[in-house]
């Protein structure tokens, strides 16, 4: 694809972004308008999620009308050039008034994540990729950490029931016999920039959604993350494992995720 579609694309991506944010900060600010409910065993459903979604969903249909569009609410399908939208990552943080929620936007061409634009109302920051153009936050570029092992390392890792808690659980202690602080937060999306700016040394999850990690994706590996190949096989409409980590402790990670077949070098 011409570079000139992705820089307009990304353009849209940080425009359309905010006004998103302004959209599910009003329905964040009013308690009474969430319309809250279960999806399936702790999976949270807010009126935000449909709203904010179908804002993106109309923008894109109107400036990029031969775009495809997949959706976490609305769902959608494979396409040449593809926008995977999350509307708010972190919804059970969201629907408890917590702020460590954000919104995702990435877009794919032919299969490979191009651009990530990952917006936090709550903590005035965006982050924002374009494959082979450097990750940012509000502007300023970023850069993985360059903790030296497991013993000083802060590791996330992600949970849902779409997989059995014995395996998150065995993980966990994998994880930690190795010496590293081991932590939930509760939104993959963000999950992945804390690991591209530093603020973590690795985001991974047995099971995980691509409009969860399609943005993510191109913030982390721009910034020097490793990170496994996700849209393989199935992984578009099926989910895949995800490892997203800093290159010194990549490797056992990946070992322990069970993930060794293709992985994306950083950028
Ligand atoms: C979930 C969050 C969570 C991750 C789950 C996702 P949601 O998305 O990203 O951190 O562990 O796999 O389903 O429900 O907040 O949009
Ligand atoms: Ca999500």
């Amino acid at each position: 694809m011409p570079t000139d579609g992705i820089a307009a694309r990304r353009s849209f991506a940080e425009t359309v972004v905010r006004e998103a944010r302004d959209l599910a900060l009003e329905y964040f600010g009013d308690r009474g308008r969430l319309q809250t409910s279960l999806k399936g065993f702790q999976d949270f459903l807010t009126a935000a999620d449909g709203a904010v979604e179908a804002l993106i969903r109309a923008r894109v249909a109107e400036a990029f009308p031969d775009d495809g569009f997949l959706g976490e609410e609305g769902g959608g399908g494979a396409s040449d050039r593809l926008w995977i939208v999350d509307p708010i990552d972190g919804t059970a943080n969201f629907a408890r008034g917590e702020p460590y929620w954000c919104i995702s936007i990435g877009f794919l061409s032919r299969s490979t994540p191009m651009i990530g634009v990952i917006d936090v109302p709550m903590l005035g920051e965006t982050f924002a990729a374009t494959r082979g153009g450097g990750a940012f936050r509000n502007g300023r570029q970023i850069r993985v950490a360059d903790t030296p092992s497991f013993e000083s390392a802060s590791i996330e890792i992600g949970w849902s029931p779409r997989r059995p808690a014995e395996h998150y659980i065995e993980l966990i202690r994998e994880v930690m016999q190795r010496g590293a602080s081991v932590k939930r937060s509760a939104s993959g999306a963000l999950g992945m920039c804390w690991t591209a700016c530093g603020r973590t040394d690795a985001y991974l999850e047995l099971h995980i959604n691509s409009w969860d990690v399609a943005a993510g994706l191109v913030i982390a590996r721009e910034a020097g993350a490793v990170v496994s190949d996700f849209f393989t096989a199935e992984g578009l409409t099926e989910g895949n494992p995800i490892v997203c980590a800093t290159p010194a402790i990549a490797p056992v990670l990946l070992d322990l995720v069970g993930q060794r077949t293709k992985v994306l070098r950083p950028a």
